[in-house]
This record gives structure tokens, sequence and C-alpha cells, in this order.
């Protein structure tokens, strides 16, 4: 394997330095961007006349062999070599003979690491926006299929109040919109910047941006600072920041469903393709998926942290510590997208046990407030009725007796505009969320 540096070195250096310092085991996911951005810089240096029309078709065709060839997995990587970009130049090397000594002209791979993990990320970032797009949608289709669940609510995880699964499920729909928006502003904001050479700038006549015609023209942008070009890794950082965030929300839903399978809640049924079973308690069938999603957000949080720590300290222009950016983006891209695909799949197969479901709905502390909100009706200041209704709560809490049976004339004593009939219509689920006005998912 041909290195891309040595001239100047009188040592070889030691197996130990090269294996500490190799990133190829992790950044040959970039061949097909190191490829695309060989193309680019062919286009330049034929404009700069350093290459004649013959070796320029030369070069381009043997690139688009390399192309095909990643495209029908028969590109191989060298697991010895430092790194892509010295696998791409050695394969071209291969295919066309001394020619492709002359492609890394004027260019630093700085520059050109910069440029293949922009378009990976940007790939990435489309990719991520197409599976949160699949889970917004099996949120939707397990809403309709069932339109009017009504399910308790909680705050503090206790009982609070019945809401719909439109609701529950509306703010799941809403925090992956939001990632999806977070992925598209992060897109935007990417610019593929090709030209800042090791970090001055390239002494070449040409550049990519007068040149047209290029297959990503619209995402190419001049390099307004070269220097800062190729030391920026905020586009990294800004990436790892929304897959923590999206995975903080999947693992909200997890913990969500972890809870509502249990026994003692027993609102849905996961199906049996996403659960596994126990070695030793033949009855198990346990939320292994869940659990997972839920736990890799520790691995989100911890790359997010330790680009942001390894980027902090540096110096301009490039430093090495750079090449530790790639492992966890890598890693949390997968991370996220295996996660949300796994989440639409749980998603649409999710059944709902309904009748264990109504037995919680009988616990009438759920309709405390829509008792207090009935006495605000009939003029009575929202405080005291909190304070009624606390009472009442507190009464059949006490002798075990439930509010709708108890008799008109026990519930007079608490407030003269409370009786049997007003309350059996104000305890009850259906009316309890038909009855709430504001900020209604979808209405
Ligand atoms: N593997 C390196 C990285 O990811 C590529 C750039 C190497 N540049 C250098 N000057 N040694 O950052």
């Amino acid at each position: 394997m041909t290195k891309l540096w040595g001239g100047r070195f009188a040592k070889k250096i030691d197996p130990k330095a090269e294996s500490f310092s190799r990133s190829i085991q992790y950044d040959h996911k970039l061949a097909e961007f190191d490829i695309l951005g060989s193309l680019c810089q062919i286009e330049i240096i034929k404009k700069a006349n350093i290459i004649t029309a013959k070796e320029y078709n030369l070069m381009k065709k043997g690139l688009n062999i390399l192309l095909k060839d990643l495209e029908n997995g028969k590109f191989d990587i060298d697991f010895n070599a430092e790194d892509i970009h010295s696998v791409v130049q050695d394969a071209l090397l291969k295919k066309i003979g001394k020619t492709a000594l002359k492609l890394h002209t004027a260019r630093s791979r700085n520059d050109q690491v910069l440029f293949d993990t922009k378009m990976f990320s940007l790939k990435s970032l489309y990719d991520l926006v197409i599976e949160a797009s699949y889970l917004i949608k099996s949120l939707k289709n397990t809403i309709q299929a069932n339109k009017d669940l009504i399910l308790p609510g909680f705050t503090h995880m206790q009982h609070a109040m019945p809401v719909s699964l439109e609701n529950h499920f509306g703010a799941y729909q809403q925090m992956i919109k939001r990632d999806v928006n977070r992925f598209l502003d992060i897109a935007e904001n990417i610019k593929i910047t090709f030209g800042s050479g090791a970090l001055a700038g390239t002494n070449l006549p040409a550049s990519l941006y007068n040149i047209k015609g290029l297959p990503f023209d619209k995402d190419m942008q001049p390099s307004e600072c070269s220097m800062d070009s190729v030391s920026d890794r905020d586009f990294v950082i800004e990436i790892l920041s929304s897959l923590s965030i999206c995975g903080m929300h999947l693992s909200r839903m997890s913990e969500d469903m972890i809870l509502w399978v249990t026994q003692e809640f027993n609102f849905i049924k996961l199906d049996q393709s996403y659960c596994t079973g126990s070695s030793l308690m033949p009855q198990k069938k346990n939320p292994d998926m869940l659990e997972l999603i839920r736990g890799y957000t520790g691995k989100l949080y911890g790359n997010l942290v330790s680009v942001l720590t390894m980027m902090k300290g540096l110096p301009l222009t490039y430093n090495r510590d750079m090449q530790h950016d790639k492992e966890p983006l890598f890693e949390s891209i997968d991370i996220v997208k295996n996660s949300l695909k796994l989440m639409a799949g749980m998603i649409s197969t999710l059944r709902f046990n309904k009748k264990s479901i109504s037995k919680h709905l009988e616990d009438e502390s759920l309709y405390a407030t829509d008792i207090a909100h009935y006495l605000v009706t009939k003029g009575i200041a929202f405080k005291d009725t909190h304070d009624i209704v606390g009472e009442l709560v507190k009464y059949s809490l006490d002798s075990g007796k439930k509010i709708v049976d108890m008799t008109d004339r026990e519930l007079y004593g608490f407030n003269k505009h409370l009786n049997s009939k007003i309350l059996k219509k104000l305890i009850d689920p259906v009316y309890s969320v038909s009855s709430k006005k504001s900020l209604k998912i979808g209405k």
C-alpha cells in the first residue's frame, strides 16, 4: 500500500504507531464520497492544466470503475492501510497506473476528510428523516386504528386525568416532527466546501466553484475561509446533539411502553416478534428492544460529549485529534436509525388491552378536576372548588364508598350543586375527554 506521505522520513513508522493512528477500520464507510470527491478533484486539475485531456479521461474512467466496484461489493478495502483516502488512491493506481499519482495535487486529506464526512452526514440526515417519517406514520395509523381509545393520563406517575390515545401518541408525533425539523435544519446548514488545501487554500488557478455541472453543485459552497473549513466540526456536534435529543424522545416512548406492558398496568401487548424470553423463567416475554433503545441513550450522550470535549482545546487548524469525530458520528447515526426502525415496527403492531385500560379508568380520582371545573361553572372560586372536591375524594377513600354510589344527601353535604345524576355524568372518560376544549391534537 502506497502511503500519501513519507519522503522526508528516514525511518519506517513503528508498527504500534501505525496501528494506533489508523482510521480505515471505520472511515472505509466514506469510500463512496471519497471517490466522488476525487471526481471533483480531476475537474479542478484538468481546468488548471495540470492533467491533459487524455489523463483526465483515464482518471475519470478509473474512478467511475471504482464507484461501480464499490456498488457491486467488489471494491477491496485493505484494512492495513492508513485511511480511506490512501485506499482510494491506491485502488486508482492499480486500475490506471502512474497517472493516478497526479490525483492528489494541491489537495490535502484535511480538506478531503471534510468533504467525505459532510457528504456522508447529508445522506445520513436524509435517511434519518425518512426513518423518522415512517415512525410518525405508524403513530398516525395506530391512532386511527384505535380512534376512540381513552387511557389514564399521568403526572408524577400518578393518575391525573383521562386522555385520548390521540393526545398521548400525538405528543410522540410532535417530538419526532421536531426531530425531523432539526435534521433538515442541520442539513441546510452544511455547506460542502472544497479547495482549502491543508489550511491556507491552494495555488491552483481553478477551483470547484467555477466548474459547472458537478453532480452536487447545489450543495457546493466556496470555502469562505479555508482555515475554518479544515478545522470546523460544528456540523458533527450538531448532528450528535440532534441524535441525542431524538434518542431521548425514543427513550421516553420506550419507558412509557415498558410500564404499559407490565402486569401491573397491562395496557398493551407488544408483538412477540419484538420480545425475548428468559433462559430460566419459562413464562417471560420481555420488552428488550424497548430497554435497548432506552439504554442506547447513554451512548448517544457519551458520543456527543466525547466530540465536544475532543474539540474544545484544539488550536487552529487541523489536528489529528479530529479523527475521533467519526466513530461517535457513525455509531450515533446507526443507533438512531435502527431505533427509529424498530420503534415504527413496534408501534404499528401494538395491541391495546381495552378491558384492562377501562378498569384503570374506573379510578374516580381521575375525574376530580372535572368535578372542580363543573363547580366553577356554578360561580364558585376555583380554590374553593378544589377544597370541596379534595374533601369529597378524601371521604370516598376513608369510607371506601365510590362517589357514584353516594346518595344525593351525602353529596349535597359537600356542595349544594352536587348530586348523583351530575356526578355519574362527570365520572365518565368519554365525557371527560370530550369536554376538554383546548389544544386538541388534530382538531
Ligand atoms: N484520518 C484523518 C481524519 O479523519 C484524515 C485526515 C488526516 N490528515 C492528516 N494531516 N494526517 O482526520
